[in-house]
């Protein structure tokens, strides 16, 4: 699979972490993040990853910030994006399954580096159900469409 990986300044040790281990687990991975800790704005990433994944350049992204949860209320704002904030492996595999989730994010203030790699492999060997979950994805999609 391809992935881009955004993150904020609080997340910059937790990316490169889980970009070596994307690429371990044989994925390709694009890194539109900061590579610094010079504070900077979550928003800009959570939309550029968020974009890039709704114009299909990538098969799904991974947005980290402090808590996953301003990043990821960025990305939401994209029209197609479902950005699911996790802090267990138990949701971030059902975030797939069951929303189809195009972005997993999490909070590097919140989740410790072994946990963060237990959730994007759940999340990523995870499949979608589709079924009765893909018509409570269309519900969502006629959400958006309705603004
Ligand atoms: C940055 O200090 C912090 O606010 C940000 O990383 C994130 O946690 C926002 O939701």
């Amino acid at each position: 699979m391809k992935i881009i990986i955004g993150n904020d300044h609080a997340a910059t040790d937790l990316k490169w972490e889980i970009l070596e281990y994307v690429k371990e687990l044989g994925h390709e991975v694009e890194n539109y993040g900061t590579d610094t800790k010079d504070s900077c704005n979550y928003p800009d990433y959570g939309e550029k990853v968020a974009r890039a994944v709704a114009e299909g350049k990538a098969d799904c992204g991974i947005l980290i910030c402090g808590t996953g949860v301003g990043i990821s209320i960025a990305a939401n704002k994209v029209k197609g994006i479902r950005a699911a904030v996790c802090s267990d492996t138990a949701t971030a595999r059902l975030v797939k399954q069951h929303n189809n989730a195009n972005i997993l994010a999490f909070g590097a203030r919140i989740v410790g580096g072994e946990l963060a790699k237990d959730m994007v492999k759940a999340y990523l060997e995870a499949e979608f159900m589709g079924g009765r979950h893909a018509e409570r994805i269309q519900m969502i999609a006629d959400i958006e469409n309705r603004q």
